[in-house]
């Protein structure tokens, strides 16, 4: 197999764990990672003295050994690092999300394809044994039609300085509803509030409502005194909890529903029958999804494939962040989704 040299750039709370499972794999070099804070690199050091650190970009995009680079760095940040990572002929892996608005997606993807390259955007969840359990219970039809999804991700920070909640947060929820619905939200609405600094909500809820009549309340938050990370799935049959942060029972299906007679000729005769069976949790054979990640992002360099979550998959979750802004923006008032032409390519 052939062996590739990779670069992780940005050392921060995140980089260091695609630095750890990039070291981890047999086949990959983690040749270099680079940062502007010199104390991150430090402790790059100590903690990997075999790999090369710097604070100079160039000296990354001029080692022709390092063929992929992957970025950890703050969104406003992405596109230009991606871009110049491009220009050196290198494949590239962003962090969610992909960059912080539509234009810079399509830039994105216009580049990996001038040159070639593969473009991966870190949707992790859509690689983790759970969500992927999600996805084959939901397409056995044993839950039915999906009518609602609730999804709530909140915890006590981490504030970030320029992004808010929704962009910080809701890339997961989405990338993780479109991936298991295959379908894209047509309408909008999101409302929140900004309590610490002006313009950066940091509690916020987002309605995104399907074609189909399916529809998902997100609730992100940096306000809260729990984490939790909790996906309700209600289908016409079952329904479906997953719950990221249980180790033993992430999945639950609850075989729960409700049923309206199929005629009545008065109120009297209207009743509502409820079920209330069993529930049945399915076994997840856990793995580090982030180990996943970054196997799908080299194996697609080795034979050519398109990743998972490509770029297409990075500007559909950012053109639903882009009009979650619009709606925050408009007092919460409902957004119709402006998708770029192709946005649906192999969705
Ligand atoms: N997939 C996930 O589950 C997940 C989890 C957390 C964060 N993230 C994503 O990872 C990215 C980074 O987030 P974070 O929480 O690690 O941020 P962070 O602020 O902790 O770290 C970012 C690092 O990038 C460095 N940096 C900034 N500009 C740079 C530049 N031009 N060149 C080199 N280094 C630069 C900073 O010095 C800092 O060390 C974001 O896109 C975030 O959304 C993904």
């Amino acid at each position: 197999m052939e062996e590739l040299n990779v670069a992780v750039i940005g050392c921060g709370y995140w980089g260091p764990n695609l630095i750890r499972n990039f070291n981890q794999i047999n086949g990959c070099t983690m040749k270099a990672c680079c940062d502007l804070d010199r104390d991150k690199l430090q402790r790059m050091s100590s903690l990997y003295p075999g790999i090369k650190t710097t604070d100079n970009l160039d000296d990354i995009l001029s080692d022709e050994s390092i063929v992929a680079v992957a970025i950890a760095t703050p969104v406003y940040t992405h596109a230009a690092l991606a871009k110049l990572c491009f220009k050196h002929d290198k494949h590239v892996f962003i962090e969610k999300p992909m960059a912080a608005c539509k234009n810079e997606c399509l830039e994105l993807i216009e580049a990996a394809e001038e040159k070639n390259r593969v473009l991966m955007v870190g949707h992790t969840f859509e690689y983790t044994a759970a969500v992927n359990k999600v996805k084959e219970i939901i397409e056995s039809g044993v839950l039915g039609e999906i009518i609602y999804i609730r999804s709530s991700r909140l915890n006590l920070g981490l504030f970030q300085p320029d992004i808010n909640v929704i962009w910080d947060l809701a890339p997961h929820d989405i990338s993780i509803i479109l991936y298991l619905l295959q379908e894209l939200p047509v309408g909008i609405n999101a409302s929140g509030k900004a309590h610490f600094k002006k313009g950066i909500e940091d509690v916020a809820t987002v309605t995104l409502d399907f074609p189909n009549g399916t529809i998902a309340f997100i609730h992100s938050s940096w306000l809260d005194p729990d984490k939790i990370r909790k996906m309700t799935f209600v289908g016409s049959k079952k329904m479906l909890v997953y719950d990221d942060i249980s180790t033993n029972e992430k999945i639950k299906i609850f075989d729960k529903g409700v049923d309206a007679p199929p005629y009545y000729n008065s109120f009297a005769e209207f009743h509502f029958s409820y079920r209330y069976g069993d529930i049945f949790t399915p076994r997840v054979q856990e793995y580090e999804p982030l180990k996943k990640v970054c196997e799908h992002f080299l194996s697609c360099i080795r034979d050519g494939s398109r990743p998972r979550s490509d770029g297409y998959s990075g500007l559909r979750v950012v053109s639903i962040l882009e009009a979650a802004n619009k709606s925050l923006r408009h007092g919460g008032a409902q957004q119709k989704i402006d998708y770029e032409k192709n946005s649906s390519k192999e969705l």
